[in-house]
């Protein structure tokens, strides 16, 4: 007996001992920008000064640290974070892991590595406020729990109120445990959340929710960690931090009735709707064909660590061989753009914007350019970099190989496209204004949807071009009254005509440009006869008389597609185009609409509102100009969540 106690005894004290002094450098998540920096020993000198700084503040108690140095060229902003639970000596001894770890990524202007016990970033710009980007990622134990059903809602409420709860908390830390009582004895999880101390306790909020989707995946495993660039969640089946780094986080819950927790897990799984289901269907789908134990960047690196490149005119000038009309690919909302080779042999299109260089313009290019080179999405044109120094401000994008949408639905390369391609087409350009709409920290309304601006890479994917762009316009150009109106015969009459926005202005545009995939005709065609009838009210009218197949392009092969389908399909773009902005589907909504086709309720679009060349809207409809009651004028192009 007393042997027993004893031994017992000592299992409690190795595991008091385990927990006590382990700097948890168990490797969770690593990569390096696929950037490198111009000058190694500039860039060498900021890395080490800034890594010196950060130890000196962790050996000063802090477990959150930030530091710059921005000695010569190459700038290095970086940041550690220990979980609040270890020791000082097992901060230091992860963040001396982690700083030999970071320096594997050799001359890259960006990298990170995140362990258990503690993660350090640094970037070649700014980005202490990010707090979800795009790399986010669950990462699942290889053990299963015992007693899975039990662990299971265990780990769900815990998880649920700790999500809740942490963002309210000061230290944006909860660290907590459970114990429930099992048929086959007791059950103990213990979970830990934190975000970075430098966002707001809405982005901290933000991020924690987008983990728990994550980690969503993980029970039964007895394991489970989310990581992102702004907060850390994790749970286990054992004690991994110690008992008095518990926090009762009741005070921090809203309430503790039933009612309550459910809406705030309904809230989290259902989140906004069918959006938050569908990422984490879609994250489940994208890891689960994945080793689950290993986290894995996509093949271009970690895209969170890339911030906008910073080009010299120089530069930019010889790539695109002094902006030679050779090299001209087009014109665009913005100014014309050129096809450019940098000295790597990147192969970029490069962007003259058209803009006034004024003060207001100046500071806002800097912000604005920072805010779009952070997006990503496969179906977004990638923002690599720009130029502000120098007589025009100039933007580096990603180049695509096959051009505008416009090309290949209307111009001479007219019906070259098939079904699958078009459909491909339909549905990537609605991912990625979903994306745009509801995914981004900041939701981006384009306000300029057309064929000219989606466009194509090799593979004939399509890419959304030049989002983000409209806040550089003079305030009194961003409507009708001037000259930016987005483009007529895409653009949603209660915009056009009120200048009334929302994010159902770009799923009206939508709407439009899917119905011109389908019948490869401009919806207005100027160089017709002008009292000819809009593709829109035509296909309207066509599908009033139940034979809208009629406006189907004749030039696809009619065994590619099913009949079915694309009725469904010319129905969504009615959904998307009706007069009344409240009653067009969240571009979401679109999505899953493409996605299940034939299995979702179809619903009764109701008559489309568009713009006659005079300008009114057709047919007047006095619902449009009350519209939805979220669309007013002062909605900025990019709102903060
Ligand atoms: C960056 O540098 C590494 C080695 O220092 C090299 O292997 C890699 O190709 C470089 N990447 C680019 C994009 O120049
Ligand atoms: C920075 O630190 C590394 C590792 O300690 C060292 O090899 C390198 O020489 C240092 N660089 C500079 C510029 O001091
Ligand atoms: C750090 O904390 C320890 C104990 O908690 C204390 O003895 C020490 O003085 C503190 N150091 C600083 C620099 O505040
Ligand atoms: C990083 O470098 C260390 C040595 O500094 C090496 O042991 C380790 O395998 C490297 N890791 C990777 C992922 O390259
Ligand atoms: C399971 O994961 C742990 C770390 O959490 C690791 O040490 C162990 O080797 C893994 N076991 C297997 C079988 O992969
Ligand atoms: C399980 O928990 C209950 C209540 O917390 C406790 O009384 C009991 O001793 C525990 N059983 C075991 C096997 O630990
Ligand atoms: C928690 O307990 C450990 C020893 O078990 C001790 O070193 C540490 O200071 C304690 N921490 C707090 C916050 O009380």
């Amino acid at each position: 007996m007393q042997l027993l106690i004893c031994i017992s005894l000592t299992v409690i004290w190795c595991l008091l001992e385990v927990v006590a002094s382990d700097p948890q450098t168990f490797l969770l998540n690593q990569g390096c920008s696929q950037f490198n920096v111009t000058s190694y020993s500039d860039f060498s000198t900021n890395l080490n000064a800034t890594l010196t700084e950060l130890r000196g503040q962790l050996e000063n108690n802090m477990s959150f640290a930030v530091a710059q140095d921005a000695t010569g060229s190459n700038p290095v902003y970086a940041m550690v974070q220990c979980r609040n639970y270890m020791s000082k000596k097992d901060c230091l001894s992860c963040f001396t892991t982690a700083s030999s770890q970071i320096r594997n990524c050799s001359s890259a202007n960006g990298a990170r590595v995140i362990y258990d016990g503690c993660f350090l970033r640094y970037e070649s710009n700014m980005f202490y406020q990010q707090s979800t980007q795009i790399g986010h990622v669950g990462i699942c134990g290889n053990r299963t729990a015992s007693q899975e059903t039990v662990f299971e809602t265990t780990v769900e409420s815990l998880l649920g109120d700790l999500v809740e709860a942490t963002p309210r908390i000061g230290s944006f830390f909860g660290a907590t445990k459970k114990e429930v009582v099992g048929v086959n004895g007791n059950v103990t999880v213990y979970a830990v959340a934190q975000c970075v101390e430098t966002i707001d306790q809405r982005g901290c909020k933000e991020c924690l929710q987008v983990a728990y989707a994550n980690i969503q995946r993980c029970p039964p495993d007895s394991d489970g960690r989310a990581v992102d660039t702004g907060c850390f969640l994790r749970y286990s089946d054992l004690p991994f931090f110690g008992a008095n780094h518990t926090i009762d986080i009741t005070p921090f819950l809203k309430s503790r009735d039933s009612t309550k927790k459910k809406a705030l897990i309904g809230g989290l799984v259902g989140g906004g709707g069918l959006l938050l289901l569908l990422t984490i269907i879609f994250i489940w789908f994208k890891t689960s064909r994945k080793d689950k134990a290993v986290p894995q960047g996509d093949v271009e690196g970690p895209p969170e660590l890339q911030g906008p490149l910073s080009y010299t005119y120089k530069e930019l000038n010889f790539a695109t061989t002094n902006f030679s009309e050779e090299n001209k690919l087009g014109e665009g909302g913005f100014g014309e753009v050129y096809k450019g080779i940098l000295k790597n042999g990147r192969v970029v299109a490069v962007k003259k914007l058209a803009i006034n260089k004024s003060e207001r313009v100046k500071t806002e290019f800097d912000t604005e350019v920072k805010l779009i080179s952070n997006v990503h999405h496969r179906n977004l044109v990638r923002l690599i970099g720009c130029c502000s120094k120098g007589p025009e401000l100039l933007l580096v994008y990603q180049y695509m190989a096959n051009g505008g949408l416009d090309k290949h639905l209307f111009g001479e390369r007219h019906g070259s496209l098939n079904w699958k391609q078009r459909f491909d087409i339909i549905l990537g350009t609605a991912m990625g204004l979903a994306y745009l709409h509801e995914e981004f920290h900041a939701c981006i309304i384009h306000r300029d949807i057309k064929p000219g601006n989606i466009l194509l890479d090799r593979d004939f994917q399509p890419k959304i071009a030049d989002f983000g762009l409209v806040r550089l316009l003079p305030e009194d150009q961003t409507h009708l009254s001037t000259k930016f109106a987005g483009t007529f015969g895409y653009t949603a009459p209660e915009y056009a005509i009120h200048g009334q926005l929302s994010e159902k202005v770009d799923t009206y545009s939508f709407g439009v440009v899917v119905l011109e995939i389908i019948s490869g005709q401009k919806n207005h065609e100027t160089s017709l006869d002008p009292t000819a009838e809009y593709l829109l009210k035509r296909a309207w009218r066509l599908y009033q008389d139940d034979v809208a197949m009629e406006i189907v392009d004749r030039s696809m092969d009619p065994t590619e597609y099913n009949l079915e389908d694309m009725k469904r399909i010319i129905e969504v773009a009615f959904l998307c185009t009706q007069s009344s902005a409240a009653l067009r589907p969240t571009m979401s909504e679109v999505v899953a609409m493409l996605k299940t086709m034939s299995s979702l309720e179809p619903r009764q679009p109701t008559r489309p509102a568009f713009i006659d060349s005079e300008r009114r809207i057709v047919p007047e409809d006095r619902s449009t100009s009350t519209a939805s009651s979220n669309a007013t004028n002062s909605i900025s192009q990019v709102s903060g969540r």
